[in-house]
């Protein structure tokens, strides 16, 4: 009988969670520590989450981990993500591989440095065989980017005066092949989407959460996903 129910309820979580990880800036200030320290913790709460999500048996997450509005913040703290990203992500594998967790990449490559570019490729190719759970990191991503880009894809293989319609959108933006977000969840208490998967969040259940990003763990996550399952979705239609 308990197997029937946890079943059922597996059913309601979502396919595809969309991760805002905000509030690390302010996590670190509150302890008097530098806005790095910060990014430092929010990787630890990544893993949590993503051991959590597996552990539900979610096949999607996509973490929002650079946006392309955060080239402005300053030079000092641009690099230190960077490094973090080049110097941390690859000494993750056998994490990865625990978890089972495949690694892919949604955002403009081509605009990150070397270091980053080889980390990135480095953990894509070594976790390509897992199975469990799909790792999106949206790096150098923007709704409006990649919109833009999708289109300019499009119009390479344009044919006459043919006009471009919603499926070729899709097609051609960032990993086509992953299902469209079904909840975006942010954290660090702001209600907003800052340019996150503005195309596949089209009719994403949204939920926000004053929790600043280094404090969340899976079980808040799992609370999340479950408040998820309340939802009615409509799709414009009638229930
Ligand atoms: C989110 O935390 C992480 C990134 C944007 C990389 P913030 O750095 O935005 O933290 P707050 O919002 O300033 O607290
Ligand atoms: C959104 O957080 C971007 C990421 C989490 C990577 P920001 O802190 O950059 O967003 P705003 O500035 O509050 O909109
Ligand atoms: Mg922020």
């Amino acid at each position: 009988m308990e197997n029937i129910v946890s079943e059922k309820r597996s059913l309601l979580y979502p396919d595809h969670v969309g991760l805002i990880m905000d509030g690390n800036g302010r996590w670190a200030t509150l302890r008097s520590l530098e806005r790095k320290e910060g990014h430092y913790e929010g990787i630890k709460a990544a893993k949590r989450v993503t051991r959590e999500a597996a552990s539900l048996g979610i096949p999607y997450l996509t973490f929002y981990v650079f946006s392309t509005e955060n080239w402005s913040r300053p030079q000092k703290e641009v690099d230190y993500l960077m490094d973090l990203l080049a110097n941390n992500l690859f000494s993750e594998i056998d994490f990865l591989k625990k978890v089972g967790a495949k690694v892919l990449v949604r955002g403009d490559y081509s605009k990150l440095n070397n270091g980053v570019r080889h980390a990135l490729k480095a953990t894509i190719q070594a976790t390509a065989s897992h199975t469990k759970i799909t790792v999106v990191l949206a790096i150098n991503h923007g709704g409006h980017d990649e919109i833009v880009r999708s289109v300019n894809q499009w119009l390479k293989g344009r044919q006459g005066d043919e006009l471009i319609n919603e499926e070729a959108i899709r097609n051609h933006i960032d990993l086509p092949f992953i299902p469209p977000v079904d909840l975006i969840v942010r954290s660090g208490g702001e209600k907003r989407l800052s340019n996150f998967m503005l195309w596949d969040a089209a009719y994403a259940e949204l939920a926000f959460y004053d929790t600043l990003w280094p404090d969340w763990d899976g079980k808040l996550f799992k609370e999340a996903c479950e408040e998820y399952g309340q939802r009615t979705r409509q799709w414009g239609g009638v229930k």
